[in-house]
């Protein structure tokens, strides 16, 4: 999706909430006249009286006229507003009430977006995105312990740390104060799966998630720049601006200069931006250091929680099990 495909949709929705809500009013009135009949006369002059203004306007002198018509909707409107409540209704049941007081449902306050546009471009562009990584979440209650029991103490004790760790994170997760996860630790292990059911979690949360492993994005990311022969990728934008990324198997993709400087990109503007990260790897720090330079490392660090995993690749635990 191109970020002018991602724009388009998002007014577009917008628009549908602004339809939705005059919709909704329409259907109100009808309804409403046919239960309490009274108020079809009290709309008729509401409208009359808005003919009556266009009138007086065009007129010399008009102030004593408008001054009556003024007091006469504000007498119609409170009979309307009674009425309403005496028949059960909450006195506002017939405004137009749109999802977004800042703009109404147009998008736009004194000709910028407004947040909730900027909102659902977010959301719109996190989806494409996470349509292309094959997320299919996973649950902490699947996770078990048991996997790593024959672990030395120490490391088995990690371990229950780390799962604990991984459920706080989600449950207090909020993308202005969340801190970045660092998981690192040989294969099958059980960081993708921590780090799905944290994005299940935040997910339900309303917030938006990006996950994707390092290959599929640069892969994606390489695409983009190839196509629009330009410096900007459409995707660049939703990567630094989502509540939360997930980069998955970070180390894994191909060692280019494009993708040192992206996965540079990526992570520095986040960092500087205060925006919550999860970095999966099965590098050791020497390894990060060496490819992608001591700077990111040492920010990288300072700037997360790390969880080192231990125990055996569960893949081929499984395997033996089901024999
Ligand atoms: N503690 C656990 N309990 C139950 N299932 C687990 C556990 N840990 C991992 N699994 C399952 O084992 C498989 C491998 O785990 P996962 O993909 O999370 O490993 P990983 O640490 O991300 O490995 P890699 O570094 O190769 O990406 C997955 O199917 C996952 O659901
Ligand atoms: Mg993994
Ligand atoms: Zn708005």
């Amino acid at each position: 999706m191109t970020q002018e495909e991602i724009y388009t949709e998002a007014i577009g929705q917008i628009q549908a909430r602004r339809r939705n809500a005059e919709r909704t009013q329409e259907l109100r009135i009808v309804q409403i006249q046919r239960e309490i009949p009274e108020t079809a006369e009290l709309d008729r002059q509401l409208r009359t009286a808005c003919l009556d203004i266009t009138h007086a306007l065009g007129r010399p002198d008009n102030q004593a006229r408008l001054a009556a018509i003024e007091r006469h909707c504000k007498e119609a409107d409170a009979m309307l507003r009674q009425l309403l409540t005496a028949h059960g209704y909450p006195e506002d049941y017939l405004d137009l009430h749109y999802s977004c007081s800042l703009c109404d449902d147009t998008g736009f306050v004194g000709g910028k977006p407004c947040q909730c546009l900027k909102q659902e471009i977010g959301r719109v562009g996190t989806e494409a995105l996470n349509a292309r990584s094959q997320l299919s979440l996973s649950r902490f209650s699947d996770f078990s312990l048991s996997y790593y029991a024959d672990l030395p103490t120490d490391q088995y004790y990690t371990m229950q740390q780390n799962f604990a760790a991984c459920q706080q994170y989600a449950a207090a997760f909020s993308a202005e104060t969340a801190d970045n996860l660092y998981l690192c630790g040989g294969t099958g292990l059980g960081k993708t799966h921590l780090s799905l059911a944290i994005a299940n979690e935040v997910l339900k949360k309303g917030y938006n998630v990006i996950y994707d492993s390092a290959i599929n994005l640069m892969h994606t990311l390489d695409q983009e720049q190839f196509r629009r022969t330009k410096e900007s990728s459409d995707s660049l934008p939703a990567l630094l601006e989502c509540d939360l990324l997930i980069l998955d198997d970070f180390g894994t993709e191909f060692d280019t200069a494009f993708s040192r400087s992206m996965l540079y990109t990526i992570i520095n503007s986040r960092i500087n931006a205060r925006k919550p990260m999860i970095i999966n790897t099965n590098l050791t720090h020497q390894e990060v250091k060496d490819r992608y330079g001591d700077r990111i490392l040492s920010r990288l660090l300072s700037s997360s929680r790390i969880l080192p995993f231990y125990g055996k690749d569960i893949r081929v635990h499984r395997k033996a099990e089901t024999g």
